[in-house]
């Protein structure tokens, strides 16, 4: 029987009895001796086939009621117009024609895209994000800028925009900004903070290029957006975040550690995510050092730690000018 147990029980054993010294492993090492385990093909094959038997299942369900749902989005968006700006000349970067955890339309391409990644991540999260508990929790972990003031937010990537109102929900007189280059995303999160009476602004803006003006900010969050994104943009939207946020002003990054940081079997996970379901990022983002980016970004000081699991959090201060 194949249990939670059986396939890290089997793939340590294997690496124990390899004989060679587990921080020194490489992916292509970890691989010739985990792959060929039963344990792990097994796992393999099931992971894959739960995640696409999960869409299939949601999609099929919404797609049943695509036309209510959609008229419901549309009309949220038409009698509450304030706190959502999209653009309807927005140019979306190629690099973003990704199905990330194999969503079908990926994040952009279908009307329901936002309602199906709800849904999708409320499986993937097993209750914790029924009621918005995870990033709620996270916001609350987060610190505010040393000198306490917080008058204007920027959730990046805020997708259907749980943190944007968890951030409302802590910062009751900011100015709490969302924003995502995906417009099913937004409007799925505009009608959840309409429903909340949280009164926040979502807006289709790029990470990288906000449009938003000089040192606007006291607190920029994100929250697992840069392990979807190629290390160019990666850079860009590190120097925009800086760019935005005043002196003194924080900046808050929770996502994947770093590969130095994982076990052979996490880097195994890892590698198997990257390529079977859909991170096609992910591995460069986990290659690299953020906190060396953050650093020569004009932050500092910056303080890394683990937030638990696979997740790490930086807490980069804009330093001054
Ligand atoms: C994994 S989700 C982020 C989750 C989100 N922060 C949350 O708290 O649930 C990735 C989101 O990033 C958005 N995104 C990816 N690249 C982006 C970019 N360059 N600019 C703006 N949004 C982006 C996607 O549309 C998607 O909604």
């Amino acid at each position: 029987m194949l249990d939670d147990e059986t396939f890290p029980a089997a793939a340590e054993e294997a690496l124990a009895n390899s004989g060679i010294d587990s921080s020194r492993l490489d992916i292509e090492q970890i691989k010739r001796i985990i792959g060929p385990l039963p344990a792990t093909q097994m796992n393999n094959r099931l992971m894959r086939s739960q995640q696409e038997m999960k869409w299939r299942r949601i999609t099929a369900t919404l797609d049943e009621q695509r036309e209510s749902l959609q008229a419901e989005l549309d009309e949220f968006a038409s009698r509450h117009p304030q706190g959502l700006e999209l653009d309807p000349d927005f140019v979306r970067p190629d690099y973003t024609n990704v199905h990330f955890h194999l969503q079908p339309g990926g994040y952009y391409k279908h009307p329901l895209a936002g309602v199906r990644y709800h849904y999708g991540t409320k499986v993937f999260f097993r209750g914790d994000n029924d009621k918005d508990q995870l990033h709620r929790k996270l916001v609350e972990h987060t610190p505010s800028p040393a000198d306490g003031q917080v008058k204007r937010v920027l959730d990046l990537a805020c997708s259907v925009g749980q943190s944007t109102t968890a951030l409302k929900a802590k910062y009751p007189d900011a100015q709490v900004w969302g924003i995502d280059h995906s417009a099913p995303m937004l409007k799925a999160a505009h009608r959840r903070a309409v429903l909340l009476e949280s009164e926040v602004t979502f807006s289709q803006r790029l990470a990288e290029a906000t449009r938003f003006g000089d040192a606007e900010f006291d607190l920029v969050f994100a929250f697992i957006l840069f392990h979807e994104l190629p290390q160019r943009i990666i850079a860009e939207t590190v120097r925009e975040a800086a760019r935005v946020l005043r002196p003194g002003g924080l900046f808050a990054v929770y996502d994947f550690c770093d590969s130095a940081s994982m076990s052979p079997l996490e880097i195994y996970h890892r590698d198997f995510d990257a390529r079977h379901n859909g991170e096609a990022y992910s591995q460069d983002f986990c290659d690299m050092d953020f906190a060396a980016l953050l650093a020569d970004s004009g932050f500092g000081p910056i303080d890394v730690g683990l937030a638990g699991g696979y997740v790490k959090r930086w807490f980069a201060t804009r330093a001054e000018e």
